[in-house]
């Protein structure tokens, strides 16, 4: 039986949809543009999976909901709302669909307020034509605005809006105007994660060093957007999310907070801390597997791991790092000073990433050591 470790209890489902409608140049997620005849079998998979779980005694009711992709809004209406029925979910459960832009209609979006989805995800990436073509993305910037403001029509309080800078031939001023055009929409959302661009194996991107990015034009960009989004009265969630207050991603924070969730879907990953003290799986990774895997009767699990003792300390501290908590101030040690200097600022015990400290929180994270004092093993939170 799955409890609740992260405090007051918290409960996470995340439901993977792998169909997209293109694969952008620099995406390597677990989705796929060829099999969408599989979408209606993939949707009773995902809700047979979920009986299971519940018969198995794996699930409570989820405090957050999360329909990630690949793409979800591509997936028929009736069948995402087939696989959230299925879920055991609190009555005040935050639900978030991921949507790109293309998809967002009045209709799609009404029907998902219907069915009880409270926060839209929109794939925006940038508001600049030449950026999007740079990523291979293919939806039409004019867009945008049209999909945030359906959003507001519905009834959607909660919002947020995905960005990724650092693409080539994208100039400092595209980025500001990206930046600008979001926040001065007439309903602009209450939630931002701006990530910088990744070259990820395997990409199309990965193969053409000409659009790789550079790190400092990333790092100029990143401080233009906390400084853009904190004088929006944006805060930061974690180094690439930020929030207005009362819009925090409640899904998100589980995760930062080492919490215990469970996936749904191909290639969807889980996590408990108890009563077997940290233990993470995930399943098969193609959704034919899946798919064939579940209406078999079969295990749609591909792998599992342990993560306990000290390991899983540093992993909690390492998430920890990343969010404006950070973490106790004996986790970083302070014979590293020099070298922390200008990225750490210690605080009521507390060692907090500077704005330059995020640009670098994988390297600060190698300096983490478990603090002797820790008898919980949940120092971060
Ligand atoms: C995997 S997508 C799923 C949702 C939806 N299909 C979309 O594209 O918005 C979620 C987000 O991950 C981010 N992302 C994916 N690959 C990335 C990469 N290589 N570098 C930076 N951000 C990336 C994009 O901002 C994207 O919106
Ligand atoms: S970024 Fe989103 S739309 Fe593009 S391929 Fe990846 S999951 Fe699909």
């Amino acid at each position: 039986m799955v409890t609740d470790p992260t405090g007051p209890g918290e409960f996470g489902i995340y439901v993977h949809v792998p169909f997209c409608r293109h694969r952008c140049d620099y995406c390597a997620f677990a989705t796929y543009t060829d099999r969408d005849s599989l979408m209606d079998r993939y949707a009773e998979a995902c809700a047979a999976e979920v009986r299971g779980a519940e018969d198995a005694g794996e699930l409570v009711p989820a405090t957050s909901v999360f329909f990630g992709g690949g793409t979800p809004s591509r997936l028929p209406t009736d069948a995402l709302a087939r696989i959230l029925a299925a879920l055991p979910r609190t009555t005040d459960a935050e639900v978030t669909v991921e949507c790109n832009p293309e998809d967002a209609t009045a209709a799609r979006l009404d029907a998902y307020r219907a069915i009880g989805v409270t926060r839209m995800s929109f794939g925006v990436q940038s508001t600049a034509r030449h950026v999007l073509a740079a990523l291979g993305r293919r939806h039409d910037p004019e867009l945008v605005p049209r999909a945030v403001e359906l959003a507001h029509t519905a009834g959607f309080a909660q919002v947020n809006v995905d960005l990724i800078y650092g693409a080539v031939g994208e100039s400092d001023e595209d980025w500001a105007r990206t930046l600008d055009d979001i926040l001065c929409l007439p309903h602009p959302p209450g939630h931002i994660s701006a990530y910088a661009l990744t070259v990820e194996p395997g990409t199309p991107l990965a193969t053409d060093a000409a659009r790789h990015p550079d790190d400092d034009v990333q790092a100029a960009r990143y401080e233009l957007a906390d400084a853009v989004l904190g004088a929006a009265g944006f805060e930061w969630e974690e180094v690439s999310n930020w929030a207005r207050p009362g819009h925090g991603c409640r899904h998100n924070t589980l995760y930062w907070r080492q919490g215990d969730y469970r996936g749904i879907g191909s290639a969807a990953h889980s996590h408990t801390n108890f009563p077997e003290g940290g233990r993470r799986w995930w399943n098969l990774r193609t959704p034919d597997r899946y798919v064939a895997a579940m209406e078999e009767g079969l295990s749609p699990v591909a792998a599992e791991e342990r993560v306990q003792g000290d390991a899983r300390v540093l992993e909690g501290l390492m998430l920890a790092l990343r969010t404006p908590a950070g973490v106790p101030e004996s986790a970083l040690p302070l014979e590293e000073e020099g070298l922390l200097d200008g990225l750490v600022e210690r605080r009521a015990d507390r060692a907090i990433l500077t704005v330059r400290g995020r640009l670098m929180a994988t390297a600060v994270s190698t300096f983490l050591r478990v603090p002797v004092t820790s008898g919980t093993g949940r120092p971060g939170r």
